[in-house]
């Protein structure tokens, strides 16, 4: 642990107020949490991924705390996703006072420099790289970014991710350092997953995230596709607190860290613990897109509801720009009834807590659901989900 932080002149001079009180302030909370934390040094970040978006979850007191701050993002950053989509909130049932304050705090971060890109994908948008520093605050980001790209993050919480964005820096500790990148516990999979759909890796991760907690595991007997690794991740990080974990033969890091796992405790994981996950209960709505949905998943869903119609209310969560540049698969899913919501998603709206039973095709939702939406949440491939809302 050290007590005292490396800070470099631009730093002395943020701290001396010089460039305004916001960023004075700002640094100063990045220099304590370092402080706690062990840091020896700030570092640089490409980007920031900053959550305590929706008003659902900040709140009045959040909104004044935004509106007390004034300076601007200087590293690229984007909003989590918000309670509603700004363009269509009328048409997904808003309440017209909960979009007044809502719209207040896009406002605020959006003079705050903050892209308002409102998604928790945003490595669809924007590449990141290996080895690329970030302050992401969205729990299933910040898990894709160091799993699945190689990035560093750090679990940052709203303020903590904001603070970086506005400095352009976040104390280098935990997860930026390659010392604390490496596995801690063993997980093998038991089961044959070639035909494995995204749903049954959230399954997965519902099931692991428990066990696990905040360790880093290390996964041997499963090939999941970058959407798989997505859904793996997410639920992973909804149900224990995992930021990072490993695939063997598949991710970036998997490779330099398997050295010494054959001294991990090792959990195997069999069928039963997963198939008892997905058990039957009322559905009154469907909803997908969590984490927001890749322009494959887009596709996939798009196939699947081509020329029918859905009967019970579908909701399909994804960021602007995945919807833009996908337009013609968003077309034909909304065709058959259901929509294609951008900036929010079915856990931070308040749309949402009218139903008092969701399906879902993501482990992640499945966790998130019951307290978040006080609504009973079923697990089902995206086929089964389909399957339900059209029969
Ligand atoms: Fe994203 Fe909302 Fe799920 S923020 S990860 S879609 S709970």
């Amino acid at each position: 642990m050290v007590s005292h932080m490396y800070l470099d002149p631009d730093d002395e001079q943020i701290l001396a107020g010089e460039q305004g009180e916001t960023r004075q302030k700002m640094l100063e909370l990045l220099v304590a949490l370092g402080k706690v934390f062990g840091a020896a040094r700030l570092v640089p970040i490409k980007s920031a991924q900053v959550s305590g978006a929706s008003y659902k979850t900040i709140g009045e007191y959040g909104l004044q705390w935004l509106n007390t701050l004034d300076a601007k993002a200087v590293v690229p950053a984007v909003l989590n996703p918000i309670g509603m989509p700004r363009g269509r909130w009328q048409e997904m049932g808003v309440d017209p006072d909960f979009a007044k304050k809502q719209q207040a705090v896009v406002a605020a971060y959006e003079r705050l420099g903050i892209s308002l890109e409102c998604t928790c994908t945003p490595y669809y948008l924007r590449e990141t790289l290996i080895g690329d520093h970030l302050a992401w605050s969205e729990s299933s980001a910040v898990c894709y970014a160091n799993s699945v790209l190689g990035a560093r993050t750090n679990r940052e919480g709203g303020p903590g991710a904001l603070a970086a964005a506005l400095v352009g820096k976040t104390p280098c500790y935990g997860l930026h350092l390659a010392k604390n990148r490496t596995p801690q516990v063993v997980i093998d999979v038991q089961i044959a997953t070639r035909d494995w759909t995204p749903a049954d890796y959230g399954a997965l991760g519902y099931h692991v995230g428990k066990l696990v907690g905040n360790r880093i595991p290390y996964y041997t007997g499963i090939t999941p596709d970058r959407d798989q690794l997505k859904a793996l991740g997410a639920a992973m990080a909804a149900t224990g607190a995992v930021a990072l974990y490993h695939v063997e033969d598949v991710t970036p890091e998997a490779q330099k860290n398997c050295f010494g796992i054959s001294h991990l405790e090792k959990i195997p994981v069999e069928v039963k613990e997963i198939a008892t996950i997905f058990r039957e209960v009322p559905v009154e709505a469907v909803a997908l897109g969590c984490p927001h949905c890749s322009p494959d998943e887009l596709g996939t869903l798009a196939r699947l509801l081509s020329g029918k119609r859905v009967t019970k209310p579908f909701y399909v969560f994804a960021s602007q720009g995945v919807i833009d540049r996908n337009h013609r698969d968003v077309e034909i899913i909304e065709k058959s009834g259901a929509k294609v919501y951008a900036d929010t998603c079915m856990v931070v709206s308040p749309v949402m807590e009218q139903y008092t039973g969701i399906m879902v095709n993501s482990g992640k939702a499945l966790a998130y659901v019951p307290d978040m939406c006080r609504a009973v949440a079923r697990i089902g491939t995206t086929e089964e989900c389909v399957r339900v809302a059209t029969e």
